[in-house]
């Protein structure tokens, strides 16, 4: 059987809504046309259930040496539970590089919230990745995380393994890193993962309709609150600044003349507990049409955070394997645009969607 076989470094949220996406499309092997949620059953050749966790770091104490089907169950994980496994994955969990990853404010708010670290040594993360013949490399660190991704990405450039850089520090996007990648002929996606329906995709859907139908766009905001470990994360505003500078840029690439900086306000803001890995968005766009009237519009977003981000790395995981197969390096241009906020070049999602599917049969080269 086909086999992509994938490593994951940050086992919360995110990592577990894929892990259960995995197995919960496997029984579903046979009958594409019943998989809800999905962008593509089959993509170029490769279904959910080829996909294989074979290794996983982390950090927190109640993750780190247990199996990774325990550990995406553990605390302070909060997703739904929307797929149990009950076969326990003889993958264990390593012990990660701790680095700029823990943010000090999370102490003080109680265990079952927050990151608890792990005493245990540090694993030699690219001895394990050559080893485990891993492939892929997803990055599901904390925001904020420069130094411990920028070690992840350097362990991917020492192993071969690809990396999927599904938070917004700048790897992918940069072009030393991307050059680096290119010359050792390792493919790469990235950065900062857009989510299926997220705030994110609606915003810049929106903000190209104003655009397209001769709205002048005025000024926006989008805020997001949220009850998970990343919000939580994110109530530290200077870890927040690639974040928000993907997140703007997103949006800014769909109108034709950037909003001044005071116009477009866009970001985390708030953290409430009991909102669990639910966020909710609360958008606004005010523009001028026929003759400068004024008009306003309003959007509320309410979505379980992480299995919406994990029906796009589904998809990315299988198109970096496809590159993978055509001995493909660098980074991807087409998968980047359409699954990531902050790509090495934007594209509206239309143009990005036609330009994966072009890439997924062969048509575009990346
Ligand atoms: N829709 C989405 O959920 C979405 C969208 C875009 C981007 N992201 C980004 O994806 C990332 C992961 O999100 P999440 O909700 O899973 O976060 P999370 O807080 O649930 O998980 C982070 C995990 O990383 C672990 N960790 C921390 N430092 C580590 C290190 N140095 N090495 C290995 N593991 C470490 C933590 O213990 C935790 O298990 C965040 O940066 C988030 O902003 C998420």
């Amino acid at each position: 059987m086909k086999e992509i076989r994938i490593a994951i470094a940050g086992l919360g949220n995110c990592a577990s809504a894929l892990i259960q996406g995995i197995h919960y499309y496997k029984k579903t092997r046979k009958r594409e046309d019943s998989s809800p949620g999905l962008m593509h059953f089959n993509l170029g050749g490769y279904v959910p259930a080829n996909i294989n966790v074979v290794a996983a770091f982390d950090i927190d104490k109640r993750k780190v040496g247990r199996s990774v089907s325990e550990a995406i169950l553990s605390k302070p994980n909060c997703t739904k539970v929307f797929h149990r496994i009950n076969d326990k994955s003889p993958v264990k969990v390593y012990m990660g590089n701790v680095l700029d990853s823990v943010a000090d404010h999370m102490m003080d708010y109680p265990e079952e919230r927050r990151f608890v670290l792990s005493g245990s040594k540090p694993a030699d993360v690219v001895k394990i990745l050559k080893e485990t013949k891993a492939e892929i490399l997803l990055n599901y660190l904390p925001v904020g995380s420069e130094n411990a991704t920028a070690f992840y990405a350097e362990a991917c450039l020492k192993s071969g393994v690809s990396f999927i850089n599904c938070v917004p520090v700048f790897i992918v996007s940069n072009d030393l890193w991307a050059k680096r990648f290119e010359e050792k002929g390792i493919p790469v996606i990235g950065d900062d993962i857009k989510s299926q329906i997220g705030a994110t995709i609606i915003h810049r859907a929106l903000a190209k309709l104003f655009e397209d139908r001769g709205v002048k766009i005025d000024r926006t905001y989008q805020l997001n609150v949220g009850g998970n470990t990343d919000f939580l994360n994110m109530l530290n505003s200077t870890r927040l600044k690639m974040k928000k500078i993907s997140k703007t840029e997103a949006v800014q690439s769909q109108i034709q003349v950037p909003l001044a900086g005071e116009n477009i306000h866009i970001g985390p803001s708030d953290y409430i507990p009991w909102l669990n890995d639910n966020k909710v968005c609360f958008l606004r766009i005010e523009g001028r049409g026929f003759g400068s009237v004024p008009l306003n519009l309003e959007v509320r977003l309410s979505v379980e955070d992480s299995p919406n981000s994990a029906g796009v790395v589904i998809d990315a995981i299988r198109c970096c394997k496809i590159a993978r197969d055509r001995k493909l390096g660098g980074p991807l241009t087409s998968p980047s645009a359409y699954f990531m906020k902050h790509p090495p070049k934007q594209f509206s999602d239309d143009v990005a969607k036609d330009m994966v599917e072009d890439f997924i049969s062969g048509k575009r080269f990346r």
